[in-house]
């Protein structure tokens, strides 16, 4: 008997199950996760019906199950629950399944379902131990775990082919205890102060007329949300954009570059962490004008252009104990260009990102990076919405070590 005190009720949860000989498995998975208190929806692939019947799952669920016994039209009906899940777990997870979600294949009830989710996905995955211990299969594990998804490894023992390996369904209380984990609210940033600037700057040209980019501000909001919702206290400078600002989240609006600079300056001292995903503009009208200026007044001459500050270097020479990360938006050679940018500004982590094109950060609402930090290899990314991206970049900073700088920096904000 489940109540509104128990662990997980009103946890709304999928289990998909996959072909393998560990089906049964899922029986005893499900019942857990139901005696937990949550309400579970049960999807199968086809191959899974061959083992156990849809029925089985539907009894103990009480739902019915989606499978890819159904038509597609059913499919379609079924993917409205992505919206309201609150996790998918895999289980098991066969090694045709992991690369079909490594690759994004949208061939069955899964592969759809797994391209249209908000939530965490838990991956449990049950083969042979030769499978898993290849580099095929353990690459495709890798691009999911990257993308944020977590992996339950299979245990050691006895197999279904008779010999002994790393291949086994992991218990269900190992499996149960990961779900718990993605559905609690962490609280890792708890006592931390996070600064971020977010959208683009606008620099006038007269009362009318500005000099801006297509920054939407998604980013920088979602890091903002991730990380008030993870305990921070969070300050928001942010240039005009058409975003709320988040629950918990200090907001506080500002035009131009120098603007931005004084708001984060004011309240570096204050910052643990100053995360700098604003797209800052580099120029601004020399002699911006105090009147509209009439059409008829202009009379062929170009704009004189000066560079704002850069924010960044100035902020980086006053560092005392914060982490500093900085974005950078380029449309090529992105890992070159922000190595260099991550050395000359002093950073702690440089996020690169592709503008531009069809893939274009600006505007989107999910974006694939590079992560740049000093002494490591370049670490990509793999597209994902910008909310789990941030969690994402969050777990990273979280493990920057950073050494107290006593020295400023001699750099100059304009060099
Ligand atoms: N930045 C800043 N002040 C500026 C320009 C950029 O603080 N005047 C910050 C951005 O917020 C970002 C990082 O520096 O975190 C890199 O920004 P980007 O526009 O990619 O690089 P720039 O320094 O402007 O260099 P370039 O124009 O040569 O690409």
């Amino acid at each position: 008997m489940t109540t509104a005190n128990s662990p997980m009720a009103g946890k709304r949860v999928i289990l998909a199950v996959t072909g393998s000989i560990a089906v049964y498995k899922a029986i005893g998975l499900l019942r857990l996760l139901s005696q937990q208190g949550a309400t579970v929806h049960v999807i199968m692939t086809e191959s899974a019906t061959r083992f156990v019947t849809p029925l089985t799952f539907e009894v103990l669920s009480g739902s019915p199950v989606t499978s890819d016994l159904f038509s597609g039209q059913e499919e379609m009906k079924h993917l409205s629950l992505t919206a309201h899940a609150d996790v998918l777990v895999v289980a098991p997870c066969t090694a045709n399944t992991l690369a079909k979600l490594a690759l994004g294949l949208a061939d069955n009830v899964l592969g759809t379902m797994a391209l249209t989710l908000q939530c965490p996905m838990v991956i449990c995955p049950a083969m042979d131990g030769e499978m898993w211990a290849h580099p095929t299969v353990q690459g495709h594990a890798k691009t999911l775990e990257n993308r944020g998804a977590i992996i339950v490894e299979p245990e050691k023992g006895p197999l279904a082919s008779g010999q002994w390996g790393q291949g086994r369904l992991a218990a269900e209380e190992v499996i149960l205890a990961a779900v718990q984990k993605v559905l609690q609210p962490r609280r890792d940033w708890l006592g931390e102060r996070v600064l971020v600037s977010a959208g683009p700057t606008r620099e006038p040209i007269d009362p009318v007329r500005f000099l801006s980019n297509g920054s939407s501000g998604k980013m920088g909001y979602a890091i903002a949300e991730a990380a008030a919702a993870r305990g921070a206290e969070v300050v928001l400078v942010s240039g005009p954009t058409q975003l709320e600002c988040p629950q918990g989240v200090l907001h506080v609006p500002v035009e131009t570059a120098n603007d931005m600079l004084q708001a984060l300056a004011a309240r570096f001292d204050w910052a643990t962490t100053l995360v700098m995903a604003a797209a800052v503009g580099d120029f601004r009208a020399k002699d911006p004008h105090n009147h509209k200026v009439k059409k008829d007044q202009w009379n062929g001459e170009a704009l004189q252009l000066e560079r704002t500050p850069d924010i960044l270097l100035a902020l980086s020479a006053q560092r005392t104990h914060q982490r500093m990360i900085g974005f950078a938006a380029e449309t090529d050679n992105l890992v070159e260009h922000g190595q260099a940018k991550l050395q000359r500004k002093q950073l702690d982590m440089l996020v690169a990102n592709q503008v531009g094109g069809e893939d274009s950060a600006f505007g989107n609402d999910s974006n694939a990076v590079i992560v740049l930090t000093p002494n490591a290899a370049p670490s990509p990314i793999s597209r994902v919405p910008k909310r789990q991206l941030a969690d994402i970049l969050l777990d990273r900073m979280k493990t920057l070590s950073v050494s107290p700088q006593s020295q400023p920096s001699a750099l100059h904000p304009l060099s």
